[in-house]
């Protein structure tokens, strides 16, 4: 794909949900400062434990994310449009391999000898970047080609409620690890309309528990007295 066709294939959202939007920036940001982070490391040298726990952890994150989409996005496009998801299943899958290389990669770098690390170190890092490469253009994939189909097949009602779905099978710890991901990475705006709708449709100690253990630890200090202000003001939002 040439760098013009890329351009011209991003639809304009004109007012319509993006239900992918959050979730990528939140991905995209964790993905690279991953990436930074291997780059950074002294393998040989370094007390990897931390760095490998918390690779794995982002992995299992994004496991879990494209399965989220093959129960509760792919079957429905799938009834409205039959064949539809087929290339996105292939990427999925191509995912998971992709994860497995890694998880053994990851293995491999923890159990080697120290004389061994620097070159393990470099292969899992380059192994990695190649994987996000490809992550990404499967993410925007999704929030192009995939999107302006779900706008053409459903309203931003059903959206909604596909949304609603997945946040509803994750557990506490998996849904404020999300949280954690996501807020830091979007925009102010994005911010308040994520988390007003939040405070307007969660029980009260869940959106103070988001706005405590999500929002204040990622958040610089203007950013989270922003976000503290605009939902004071925040009274009314709609409830899809
Ligand atoms: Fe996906």
């Amino acid at each position: 794909m040439n760098h013009t066709h890329f351009v011209q294939s991003i639809p304009d959202t004109l007012g319509r949900y993006d239900m992918y939007a959050n979730i990528h920036k939140a991905l995209r940001k964790a993905q690279c400062e991953m990436l930074i982070r291997l780059g950074q490391t002294d393998f040989a040298r370094d007390d990897l434990a931390s760095l490998l726990e918390d690779l794995r952890e982002l992995l299992s994150f994004g496991s879990s994310h494209i399965s989220h989409e093959e129960v509760h996005i792919h079957p429905a496009i799938e009834l409205r449009a039959p064949a539809a998801t087929t290339d996105l299943q292939h990427q999925h899958d191509s995912h998971r391999h992709n994860f497995r290389l890694l998880e053994e990669l990851i293995n491999v770098v923890q159990e080697s000898a120290p004389e061994r690390r620097e070159a393990l170190g470099r292969r899992l890092y380059l192994a990695y970047s190649a994987f996000i490469a490809h992550d990404f253009e499967h993410m925007f994939e999704e929030e192009t080609l995939n999107n302006a189909r779900l706008w053409e097949l459903f309203d931003d009602g059903e959206l909604h409620a596909m949304e609603r779905a997945i946040v509803g099978s994750l557990p506490p710890q998996k849904a404020m690890a999300a949280m954690r991901l996501m807020i830091p990475a979007i925009s102010r705006d994005e911010r308040v309309r994520l988390l007003a709708g939040m405070k307007e449709n969660a029980p009260k100690e869940v959106f103070e528990a988001v706005m405590e253990h999500a929002a204040r630890p990622t958040l610089c200090r203007e950013d989270f007295s922003n976000l503290s202000r605009r939902l004071m003001l925040t009274q009314c939002v709609p409830v899809y």
